[in-house]
C-alpha cells in the first residue's frame, strides 16, 4: 500500500451535521463551497483506482494522516473532537475487536457479557405449559415464545402507562396521551422496565420435531410459532434484564390471529374470501423478519418470504394469477405441507388468500387490546424492513426494502402530519400517503460509486401508470416499479435512518446472480420477468470470486449504500448516494472492498464481513450491522465463519473502521440488533441456530438445552458503560 503515501493532502473531516447537507461528510466527495464538483469527482475516481491498485496520475491523494498512522482501532483516542469542539461519535468504539469464530458459544469483547433472556417454548403467560421437545401442541406454542427470533425493538415502559393498564387491562385515552408527548423523550432515555417486540419468522420443522413427519399437529404447531411476541423485560440494578412473565403486556401474535386489513385494499374485491367474505380481518402474519419503530411509538413488523407458505399457484389463472406473477407462491405443493389441513393455503381452494399477505403490520405494544393492521397502502412485497423519519413538514416518510435479487428500495410519505401532542390522532397515519420506489442513477461519472436518484411515484398519477388502478399498484407493487424504470438491488435487506444525521442506510446483502460482465447484454429470468444481471452503477460488483480460477459467484459479500435525501428531507423526490462499505474479507484482493475512507483496512485492522442485513444506530450515530450468511459465505475460501455484529462509525476520524462486536453461533444469523435506550444494552436474536442439523443433533445452542432454540440476548458491560465502549 506504499502508494498510499504518496498522499499529500490533508482533508479536515468535519461530522457536523448543519440539517441541509446532501452531500456525503467524511468521503472524498464532499464538496466544500471552494471547491468545483469536477475536481471533486476526479479526486474520487483517483482514490478509488489507488484503492484498486492502480495508478494515479497527477491527482493528490485525500486521506486524513492519522488514518495512515493508526494501526490499532483499540488505540482511538475516547475524545477526539472537531474544530468546534464536538465529540467524534466514532471515538467511543473502543471495544477490543473480536475475533472471526468457528466456536458454539456467542463471543463478546472483553469485559462484556451476554445473557439469553428468553428461548422457543418460553412460556410467556402463567400457567403455560412449560416447553416438552416431544409433546408440543399448538395450543401450548400460542402461549410460548416462538421460533426464529428476528427483530428485537425495545420500548421504555414508563410507570405510569404501566399502571393504567395494570388497572384498566387496556391503555386508555389519558395514558395515550400522555405517552404520546412523552414518548420522543423517554425512548432515548434509561427505563428500568421495558417492553420488547420479537419476530417469528419461520419454521424448519425438522429441527423442532423429533421423527418430523409434516403432519397436523406438526403444522398447527408451526403456524401458532410464527408472527411475534411482545414481551416486558425489567432491569436489575447490576444491568441485567430478565422476563416479567406476570405482565399484562405479554402478547403472542401468531400465525391464525385475526388482525385487520386496512388502508386502500380494506374489503376490495381481491382482498375477500369465504370465510371473510368483506375482506377486513385476515388471520395471522407471515415471515416477520426485520421491522421498525414509528414516532408515535408503535411498532412496524414486516412480511417478507411470505410466497413460501402458499400452495399451487400453478392452478390460479385470470386476474389472480395476473397480481402476483411477480410474487408468485408455489406452483404446487409446499415444503410444510399446510396446505394439507388449512384449506386457506391451498390457493386451488382460495386464490385471494394469497392477496392478504405481503404488508407491513403496525401493532402498539403499549396497548395489550390493540389488533394488528396491515398496512396496505406501503404496498405488496417481500417487506424486509422499516425505517421512519419524520419530515420538517411533519410528513412521516417510510422506507423498506425488498429482499429478494434484482428487486428494489422503496419509500411511503404519509398524507396527513405527526402530531406529537395527540397520539390517537397518529395511530391511522399510514394508511393514506404516497408510495415511491427508488431509481439510483450514474450521477456525474460512471465508476465513481456515487451517484443521484430519484423517487419514482406508484400512483396512477405517474403517466407510466396511468392504465393501472390503485389496487393493482398495491397487490403488484413489483409490476408497477418496474413499468416506471425503478433500479434491481442486490437483496435489499434492512434500512435505517441515522437519528443524527437522517442519512439513510441500505444493506444489499448479496446477490449471487449477479454475474453478468459489464457490456455482455446479460439477462435471466428472475421474479417473474426478464432483467439484466450486469452490474449498476449502485450495484457494481458482479464477480466477487475474480481470481481467475473460481467461477462468478457475483455479489457474493454484499454492500451497505449511504443514501442522502435532497435537502435532507425525507419528503424529497431525489437524493444523493454512495457506497460505504463493499464488504469481504480486506486481505483478500479480489474481494475488491471498501470500508468509508479507510484507506489501507488491514493496517487499519477493519474485520471481514460479508452478508449485510439488519441495521441499527447507537445514540451517537454510529452504525451497527448483523450478518446473515457467512457460514455459507466463501466455505474455505476466507469465509464460513459465524454470523456477527459489526461496529461503524459513520462520520468523523474513523468513518469506515467496521470492527466486529459479536460473533454468534454455528448456523444462526444474528437479528435484531436494538440498543436499550440508555444504549448500556445491546439486544440481538440468535436466529436458526445449527438450522437443518436436526434435533438430534450433538451441538446445541443455547448449552445445556435439549434442542437449539432461537434466542433473544441481551449484551451488558460489566462496568456500566455504554456498549461500544
Ligand atoms: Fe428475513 Fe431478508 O431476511
Ligand atoms: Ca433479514
Ligand atoms: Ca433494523
Amino acid at each position: 500500500m506504499q502508494d498510499l503515501k504518496r498522499g499529500n493532502e490533508c482533508q479536515v473531516i468535519s461530522w457536523e451535521d448543519d440539517g441541509s447537507v446532501d452531500a456525503l461528510p467524511g468521503t472524498a466527495a464532499r464538496p466544500s463551497a471552494a471547491e468545483p464538483i469536477q475536481s471533486v469527482i476526479q479526486r474520487a475516481v483517483t482514490r478509488r483506482a489507488l484503492l484498486k491498485g492502480g495508478v494515479a496520475a497527477g491527482a493528490g491523494l485525500v486521506i486524513a494522516p492519522a488514518l495512515l498512522l493508526k494501526p490499532s482501532p483499540a488505540a482511538a483516542d475516547d475524545d477526539v473532537r472537531d474544530r468546534r469542539g464536538r465529540r467524534d461519535p466514532g471515538s467511543r468504539l473502543t471495544f477490543q475487536t473480536v475475533e472471526p469464530s468457528f466456536e458454539g458459544d456467542i463471543v463478546v469483547p472483553p469485559n462484556y457479557a451476554y445473557d439469553v433472556i428468553l428461548r422457543w417454548g418460553d412460556p410467556l403467560f402463567p400457567g403455560t405449559p412449560d416447553f416438552d421437545l416431544n409433546d408440543q401442541t399448538p395450543e401450548k406454542q400460542a402461549l410460548q415464545f416462538g421460533y426464529n427470533a428476528d427483530l428485537v425493538l425495545w420500548y421504555p415502559l414508563p410507570e405510569f402507562v404501566r399502571k393504567m393498564v395494570q388497572w384498566r387491562g387496556e391503555l386508555g385515552s389519558i395514558a395515550n396521551r400522555w405517552l404520546g408527548s412523552a414518548y420522543p423523550r423517554l425512548k432515548d432515555a434509561y427505563s428500568r422496565r421495558a417492553l420488547v417486540i420479537v419476530n417469528h419468522e419461520y419454521t424448519t420443522g425438522a429441527d423442532m420435531f423429533p421423527g418430523y413427519s409434516q403432519s397436523r399437529n406438526e403444522a398447527l404447531v408451526e403456524i401458532e410459532a410464527h408472527g411475534f411476541s411482545i414481551v416486558e423485560l425489567a432491569q436489575d440494578r447490576d444491568g441485567r434484564w430478565s422476563f416479567d412473565q406476570g405482565s399484562p403486556f405479554n402478547r403472542r401474535v401468531t400465525g391464525s390471529t385475526p388482525m385487520e386489513i386496512s388502508g386502500p385494499l380494506r374489503g376490495m374485491p381481491e382482498m375477500q374470501t369465504a370465510d371473510d367474505p368483506n375482506g377486513k380481518v385476515v388471520l395471522g402474519c407471515l415471515n416477520n423478519c426485520a421491522g421498525g419503530k414509528t414516532p408515535w411509538g408503535t411498532i412496524l413488523t414486516c412480511e417478507e418470504n411470505f410466497d413460501q407458505y402458499f400452495a399451487n399457484f400453478g392452478d390460479v389463472a385470470g386476474r389472480p394469477k395476473d397480481l402476483s406473477l411477480r410474487i408468485a407462491a408455489e406452483s404446487a405443493d409446499t415444503e410444510r405441507k399446510w396446505e394439507d389441513y388449512v384449506d386457506r393455503f391451498d390457493l386451488s381452494k382460495e386464490p385471494n388468500e394469497y392477496n392478504r399477505f405481503g404488508f407491513i403490520v403496525e401493532i402498539d405494544p403499549y396497548n395489550p387490546q390493540d389488533k394488528p393492521k396491515k398496512r396496505t397502502a406501503l404496498g405488496r412485497f417481500k417487506h424486509e424492513g422499516a425505517a421512519a423519519r419524520v419530515a420538517p413538514n411533519g410528513k412521516v416518510a417510510i422506507y423498506s426494502g425488498d429482499d429478494a435479487r434484482f428487486e428494489y428500495v422503496y419509500k411511503f410519505v404519509t398524507k396527513g402530519r405527526y402530531n406529537p401532542g395527540n397520539r390517537s390522532a397518529n395511530l391511522n397515519l399510514l394508511d393514506e400517503g404516497t408510495l415511491y420506489v427508488a431509481r439510483f442513477d450514474v450521477g456525474a461519472v460512471e465508476g465513481d460509486e456515487m451517484g443521484i436518484g430519484q423517487w419514482l411515484e406508484l400512483s396512477t398519477n405517474n403517466p407510466a401508470l396511468v392504465d393501472w388502478t390503485e389496487t393493482e399498484i398495491l397487490l403488484n407493487t413489483r409490476g408497477a416499479a418496474d413499468v416506471v424504470g425503478a433500479t434491481p438491488m442486490d437483496r435489499p435487506e434492512d434500512i435505517e435512518v441515522n437519528p443524527k444525521s437522517g442519512r439513510l442506510y441500505v444493506a444489499l446483502t448479496n446477490n449471487s446472480q449477479r454475474t453478468g460482465a459489464p457490456g455482455s447484454g446479460a439477462t435471466r429470468d428472475v421474479n417473474g420477468r426478464e432483467v439484466s444481471t450486469e452490474p449498476n452503477a449502485s450495484n457494481p460488483r458482479f464477480d466477487t470470486w475474480d481470481n481467475g480460477v473460481d467461477s462468478n459467484t457475483g455479489n457474493e459479500h454484499g454492500h451497505i449504500i449511504e443514501l442522502i435525501e435532497d435537502g435532507n428531507d425525507p419528503t424529497s423526490t431525489s437524493f444523493k448516494w454512495n457506497i460505504f462499505v463493499q464488504c469481504g474479507d480486506p486481505n483478500v484482493a479480489y474481494h475488491d472492498v471498501r470500508f468509508g475512507d479507510i484507506a489501507d483496512p488491514v493496517a487499519a485492522g477493519v474485520s471481514p464481513i460479508s452478508d449485510p442485513d439488519n441495521l441499527v444506530h447507537d445514540d451517537e450515530g454510529n452504525l451497527w450491522i448483523a450478518t446473515d450468511g457467512m457460514p455459507g459465505s466463501g466455505g474455505t475460501k476466507g469465509f464460513g465463519q459465524n454470523d456477527g455484529v459489526f461496529a461503524v462509525p459513520v462520520e468523523g476520524e474513523h468513518r469506515g473502521l467496521l470492527r466486529q462486536f459479536l460473533s454468534g453461533v454455528p448456523g444462526g444469523e444474528v437479528c435484531g440488533p436494538e440498543f436499550s435506550g440508555d444504549n448500556k444494552t445491546f439486544f440481538c436474536a440468535i436466529q436458526h441456530p445449527y438450522e437443518g442439523k436436526g434435533v438430534g443433533h450433538e451441538n446445541k445452542w443455547p448449552l445445556g438445552e435439549p434442542v437449539s432454540k432461537p434466542s433473544l440476548v441481551a449484551v451488558r458491560e460489566l462496568s456500566g458503560k455504554k456498549i461500544g465502549a
